[in-house]
C-alpha cells in the first residue's frame, strides 16, 4: 500500500500527525505525581508524541506486516550496536529462540547438536534457557558471582566437559559477568557465545558494548526494557551464516532472503535445485530450516527507529538514577547490599537490585511490603533459581558446584526501578521511603 501516496494523502497524514501530537502533549500535561498515591513503576514505556506519530504513520501505510520501517530499524540498530546484521523479531524470547536455533543450523560448519552442553547461570530468565531445552541441548548450570547477579566466570573451567559447545550468557539486570574470562574460556575451547542483552543494552565492559563479545546477541523491546516497541526483540551478529539461519528460522524456515515485497533478490528465483525438489522450484517456497513465523508488525520498526535515537539519554538517566539510590542507601550498607559491578563493567542498569543481608533486623518481605504500601513497585530477580520452578524439575541438566548465591538471591534480593520515566519527585519519594523504613529500626 505504501509508495502510492499522492499530495492529498500527504496532507491528510500531516493532519493526523498534528492531532496525534496534541494527544501526546495533553497526556503529558495531565501526568501528576502524588507521593504515596501514584504508582512508582519499576519500569515502563518512555515515549512522547514522536513514537505515537511513528506508530500511526506506519499503521496508515496499511502494510502492517514486517516492512520498510522494520528493515530501516534493523539497519539502524546494527549500526548503533556496531554489528554487521540485525534481525527484528516479535519478542526477546523469539530472538533467543532464533539465535539458539541458528547455532544449531545444519548450514553451519559445526552446528550444535542434541546432547551438546551449554553452560549457563541458574539465575536466569526462562526464555534464555528454554531454547536450549527446545533444541535438545543440555544446560549445565553454574552459580552467580556474589553481589553481581551474573554468572561467576571463574566456575566455567569446572563446568567444561567433552560435550561442551557453548555458553549462553544473560547480562542479568544490566550487569555483566567478567567478559575477559568468559571470552578467553570460549576461545580456548572453541565454544560459541550467545549474549542475552535483553536487560543490558548500553552496558559496556572495558568500554566495549555487551552484545559485541559473542557470536550472536539478542535483546528485547518489551515495554520494561531499555527501549521499547511494545513487544519486539532483535538478533544481532557479525556472522553472515548465523544471520541467514536466524532469518530463515524467523521467516517460516524458507531459504529465500528477499525483503518484504521484493522478489528475486538472489537473481535465480526459478533456477535453484535443492533437496529433492524439482529443478526451478520457486525459491520463495523452498524450506531449508524447520522454522517459525516470528516476524513483528511494521509498527514495531517505526517506533523502534524513534526510540533508538533516545537510547543514549535513556542510558545516562538509568545510570544516574542507580547512582542516586546507591548513594542514599550507602549509610545502611550493614543491612542492605545493592548489586555491585565488576571493575571493568559500566552497567546501564535495568533496575536497582538490593539484597537484605542476614544481619538485618528485618526480612525482605517486610521491606518490600513497606515499599509496596507506599506505592513503590518491587520485583524479584526474575525466576531466581530456575531449577526450583515446577516446569524445570525434570529437565535434563547438570549442576556444577552449589547454587548457594543463586538461592540467596532468590530468598533475599528484590529490585525497584531506575528507568528514565522516574521523575526527581519519584526518586525523592523512593529515597524517603527507604529512610522511613530503615530509620525506625534499632541499630
Ligand atoms: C534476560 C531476558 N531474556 C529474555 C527476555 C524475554 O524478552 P521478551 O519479554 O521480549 O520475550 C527477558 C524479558 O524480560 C529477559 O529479561
Amino acid at each position: 500500500m505504501y509508495g502510492v501516496t499522492g499530495h492529498d494523502e500527504e496532507a491528510l497524514r500531516a493532519q493526523i500527525r498534528e492531532a496525534v501530537a496534541r494527544i501526546g502533549r495533553l497526556r503529558e500535561r495531565e501526568a501528576r505525581f502524588v507521593p504515596g498515591e501514584t504508582q512508582v513503576h519499576y519500569a515502563g514505556r518512555v515515549f512522547d508524541e514522536r513514537e505515537l506519530q511513528a506508530a500511526v504513520d506506519a499503521a496508515v501505510d496499511g502494510w502492517l506486516t514486517l516492512g520498510r520501517h522494520s528493515v530501516a530499524f534493523e539497519r539502524a540498530f546494527a549500526r548503533a550496536m556496531g554489528r554487521r546484521r540485525a534481525l527484528l523479531a516479535n519478542s526477546g524470547s523469539s530472538a533467543n529462540l532464533l539465535a539458539t536455533g541458528a547455532l544449531c543450523s545444519a548450514s553451519l560448519e559445526r552446528p550444535l547438536v542434541p546432547g551438546d552442553e551449554v553452560i549457563t547461570p541458574a539465575l536466569t530468565f526462562p526464555t534464555t534457557l528454554n531454547p536450549i531445552l527446545q533444541y535438545g541441548l543440555i544446560p549445565v548450570f553454574v552459580d552467580v558471582e556474589p553481589g553481581t547477579l551474573n554468572l561467576d566466570a571463574h566456575l566455567l573451567e569446572g563446568a567444561l566437559s567433552v560435550r561442551t559447545r557453548a555458553v549462553a550468557l544473560p547480562h542479568t539486570l544490566g550487569n555483566t559477568a567478567d567478559l575477559d574470562v568468559v571470552t578467553a574460556f570460549c576461545q580456548a575451547h572453541g565454544l560459541r557465545l550467545l549474549e542475552d542483552c535483553c536487560d543490558a543494552l548500553g552496558t559496556t565492559w572495558g568500554g566495549r558494548a555487551v552484545g559485541t563479545f559473542g557470536d550472536v546477541a539478542t535483546t528485547s523491546f518489551y515495554a520494561a526494557h531499555h527501549m521499547t516497541t511494545g513487544e519486539g526483540g532483535m538478533v544481532y551478529t557479525d556472522d553472515a551464516q548465523v544471520f541467514r539461519a536466524a532469518q530463515s528460522l524467523r521467516d517460516w524456515g524458507r531459504d529465500c532472503w528477499c525483503e518484504p515485497g521484493v522478489s528475486n533478490t538472489c537473481g535465480k528465483r526459478f533456477d535453484w535445485e535443492l533437496g529433492g525438489l524439482p529443478r526451478g522450484y520457486d525459491h520463495k517456497y523452498i524450506y531449508s530450516h524447520i522454522g517459525y513465523n516470528l516476524k513483528p508488525l511494521d509498527i514495531a520498526g517505526a517506533v523502534g527507529l524513534v526510540q533508538l535515537e533516545k537510547l543514549p539519554r535513556f542510558h545516562a538517566e538509568r545510570r544516574a538514577n542507580f547512582g542516586r539510590l546507591r548513594e542514599a542507601l550507602a549509610p545502611h550498607a550493614s543491612w542492605l547490599e545493592p548489586a555491585r559491578s565488576l571493575s571493568r563493567a559500566d552497567p546501564s542498569w535495568f533496575s536497582f537490585p538490593v539484597t537484605v543481608r542476614e544481619e538485618a533486623p528485618f526480612g525482605r518481605a517486610e521491606l518490600v511490603g513497606f515499599l509496596e504500601a507506599r506505592r513503590i513497585e518491587t520485583r524479584s530477580v526474575f525466576s531466581g533459581n530456575i531449577l526450583r520452578h515446577p516446569a524445570y524439575r525434570a529437565i535434563p541438566h547438570r549442576v556444577v558446584g552449589e547454587l548457594r548465591e543463586t538461592d540467596r538471591v532468590m530468598e533475599r534480593t528484590f529490585f525497584v526501578g531506575v528507568y528514565p520515566g522516574l521523575t526527581p519527585a519519584m526518586l525523592d519519594h523512593m529515597v524517603a521511603s527507604f529512610r522511613a523504613f530503615l530509620d525506625r529500626r534499632p541499630r
